[in-house]
């Protein structure tokens, strides 16, 4: 028996779901609150963490004056690197823990938000960088404290890492792509100015895009909390803690937003309306994946990522001179042959995902729920550019059981899918995903 419809509760298995959250403000122009806001969480020493790229834009230069109007000392750190790498994790922390900042702002895309994210916490809990990584790749420890006040500011839509207690990072020694996962990495605030995203490039808007729709998906056909084994003591949920009725509510609706949206924000640059419109979605899916967790496309794109250095593809829009996949579009490669796949285990779900991505739904059963969804994505995927599989990225079929091994070391995402995957199921998974047209 269940109070929810959708949810069936099982003898020894978690009854109660949880529901984190941050302060959120949407709005055009919220940006200049940034420096009330961080004042008002008592910091008068601010790291304001941007890219180099970014810090040449209004943006920041909105930020550095309400900082300053509002009475706050800031220091500018603007060597994040796009797509974070251990190597420049490090070098941000180091910046942290010199500057004595009481408070940090950051101003920019999923790097940007991540980088500061981990600079608070090896300045504020000096330790190995690997230390509170995720395990198997870290040892997994647990933060030992809170951080400072930081007010994230996403000039991107698409990562919600505004919302979520996740920090991603490339390990280049280690070539995969692993994270520090920890309630206390949320950010105390976030100021989501939809304005922001009104100048970026078709090709960023595509990537985050496409982040968005796959974190409403895997969040809403993401394993039940309630397959979880409760446990016998109180303690803190997961964060991954699988779709439940709050998580599902934000998924739809960044579902039906994004559909509605993102081709139109993609090809058409001065769609203010449809851009604005995936920042909410943005961040509806953000708090969404954030109480849920994503599980397969997103684990299989770190491993889709973190072997992208030797594989020559460039995106456009992105920085030039190195190889390197986007992290949206390293995700949805994989997304229609995992939803092909995985439909049978819950193919009502997926048949309201089609019906949210404006599928034609009337007649069909059970059965055609994977493949409505693989056409929905499929046809968006080709209307904005997005690459056709793995395969043009740069993968061969003599790759799939490297790629497979490295999307199953992604536990933590692997085990919130709806149904248990094995190496020869994960390779499956990536051979379904070269090519799709
Ligand atoms: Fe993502």
């Amino acid at each position: 028996m269940s109070c929810f419809a959708e949810y069936t509760f099982i003898a020894g298995c978690e009854e109660a779901f949880a529901i984190d959250g941050n302060a959120v403000t949407f709005g055009p122009g919220v940006l200049a609150e940034c420096g009330p806001q961080l004042a008002a969480l008592g910091a008068r020493r601010v790291a304001l963490f941007t890219d180099v790229r970014l810090a040449a834009l209004p943006h920041v230069a909105i930020a550095r004056a309400s900082l300053r109007t509002a009475g706050l000392d800031a220091v500018v750190y603007d060597q994040v690197r796009v797509e974070p790498t251990d190597g420049s994790f490090a070098d941000a922390a180091a910046f942290a823990r010199d500057g004595g900042f009481d408070g940090y702002l950051s101003v920019g895309g999923g790097s940007v938000i991540d980088t500061c994210k981990a600079a608070a916490l090896y300045a504020t809990h000096p330790a190995d960088l690997y230390a509170y990584v995720n395990a198997p790749i870290g040892e997994g420890r647990a933060v030992p404290g809170p951080l400072p006040p930081h007010v994230a500011c996403p000039t991107t839509a698409g990562t919600g890492s505004e919302c979520t207690g996740i920090a991603i990072f490339d390990s280049v020694a280690r070539r995969a792509k692993t994270g520090i996962a920890s309630r206390r990495l949320r950010p105390s605030h976030a100021l989501v100015d939809p304005t922001c995203t009104e100048t970026l490039p078709a090709s960023v808007v595509a990537a985050a895009g496409f982040d968005v729709l796959c974190h409403a998906i895997e969040s809403y056909t993401a394993r039940p909390y309630t397959a979880r084994t409760r446990p016998t003591a109180p303690a803190p949920r997961p964060m991954s803690q699988g779709r439940n009725p709050w998580s599902d509510l934000g998924s739809l609706e960044a579902l039906r937003l994004g559909a509605r949206h993102l081709v139109r924000a993609v090809t058409d640059a001065h769609d203010v309306e449809a851009r604005h419109a995936l920042a909410w979605a943005a961040t509806l899916a953000g708090i969404a994946f954030g109480n849920a967790g994503v599980h397969l496309p997103h684990a299989m794109s770190y491993a889709v990522a973190g072997m992208a250095h030797d594989r020559g593809y460039h995106c456009p829009g992105y920085p030039a001179g190195e190889a390197m996949v986007p992290h949206g579009l390293s995700v949805v490669v994989n997304a229609p042959s995992v939803f092909r796949a995985l439909a049978p285990s819950c193919p009502e779900r997926h048949l309201e995902v089609a019906d949210a991505l404006g599928a034609e739904t009337r007649g069909a059963g059970p059965e055609d729920a994977g493949a409505l969804v693989a056409a929905a994505l499929i046809a968006m995927m080709r209307k904005t550019g997005a690459p056709n599989g793995i395969g043009a990225v740069g993968y061969r079929p003599e790759d799939l059981a490297r790629l497979g091994d490295g999307a199953l070391a992604q536990r933590r995402l692997v085990d919130n899918a709806p149904v248990a995957v094995d190496a020869d199921a994960m390779r499956a998974l990536f051979a379904g995903a070269l090519s799709y047209w």
